[in-house]
């Protein structure tokens, strides 16, 4: 596996074997990689030629300066877990390397971010967007790999790739989560013992409101995911809310779209965790 530094090492590693008509598979990621990222490098090994990893705690996306600090990094683990796994280039750029000037784009992304992650993380969206774009540039994938635990990130980034009509295939993959049924993720890290086992409520009571889909209504299946999840000591829900699935706007009721998603973020502590479960009607 290479480990490349730079966009222009990057461009001349791959320009060769775009000329051979190589595609190319691209995960972006922030590191401190757990098993929910390796079912992305895995799905992107298996689907391209090329196999891209970018490792990059990317500081315009964090409105939380204090998180951007405490966000965990571990490059070397990183680099073992991608080379393991069949990864061609593992690409860690520095900041200077990714921002050699503040980038100043503002992305209109509509209603899509104005909700959930992006009413309560403030220019978060904007911060991805400028990356993922930056990204695409430089790697030109064939087709990038986004966990649909980020759901809302997933839908901005389809929504920017046709924006800027950049040529490549976006491809979610679904949640991998812990036994207890705790979604992985990077701020897991930053839990206690404890913490875990409570934070297992969030899933937890996701999967028993499934069981609301037309017997009940929105609210009340709003109301319950809530309290349950507020009841614990340890947990406080920051918004749930249940969306069409393309448009990310609330429905308010179960036949106002065909595609049903309930979208939750809670502090654990001071941990801040997100997940999302799709409601199938049958
Ligand atoms: P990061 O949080 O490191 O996540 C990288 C990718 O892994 C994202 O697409 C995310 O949705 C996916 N992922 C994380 N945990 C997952 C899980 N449990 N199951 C499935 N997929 C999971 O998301 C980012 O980084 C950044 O915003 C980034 C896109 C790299 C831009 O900086």
């Amino acid at each position: 596996m290479e480990i490349i530094k730079t966009v222009a090492d990057l461009d001349r590693f791959l320009q060769p074997l775009r000329d051979k008509g190589k595609s190319i598979g691209l995960v972006p990621t922030m590191g401190a990689l757990h098993q929910g990222h390796a079912a992305l490098v895995k799905q992107c090994v298996g689907e391209n030629e090329v196999a891209v990893v970018s490792v990059f705690v990317n500081p315009t996306q964090f409105n939380d300066k204090e998180d951007f600090r405490l966000y965990p990094r571990n490059s070397d683990a990183d680099c073992a877990l991608l080379e393991s796994i069949g990864v061609t280039v593992a690409f860690v750029p520095s900041v200077e390397e990714m921002y050699p000037e503040p980038d100043t784009r503002v992305f209109d992304f509509g209603m899509l971010d104005k909700v959930m992650e992006g009413r309560f993380r403030p220019g978060h969206f904007n911060g991805v967007a400028q990356i993922v774009s930056k990204l695409f540039y430089a790697v030109k994938p064939t087709r990038a790999y986004f966990g649909e635990k980020d759901f809302q990130q997933l839908a901005i980034v389809r929504e920017m790739v046709r924006q800027l009509a950049i040529p490549v295939e976006i491809v979610g993959v679904p949640i991998v989560r812990e036994t207890s049924g705790l979604a992985m993720s990077s701020r897991n890290l930053r839990l206690s013992e404890e913490q875990r086992q409570e934070a297992a409520e969030i899933y937890r009571s996701l999967r028993l409101s499934t069981d609301f889909v037309n017997e009940k209504s929105i609210q009340e299946t709003l109301d319950f995911v809530t309290n349950r999840i507020n009841q614990i000591d340890g947990l406080r829900v920051e918004y749930f809310d249940i969306v069409d699935g393309n448009t990310l706007q609330a429905v308010s009721d179960w036949n106002d779209s065909a595609y049903v998603v309930g979208c939750i973020a809670v502090f654990c502590g001071d941990v801040r965790l997100i997940d999302n479960i799709s409601y199938k009607k049958i």
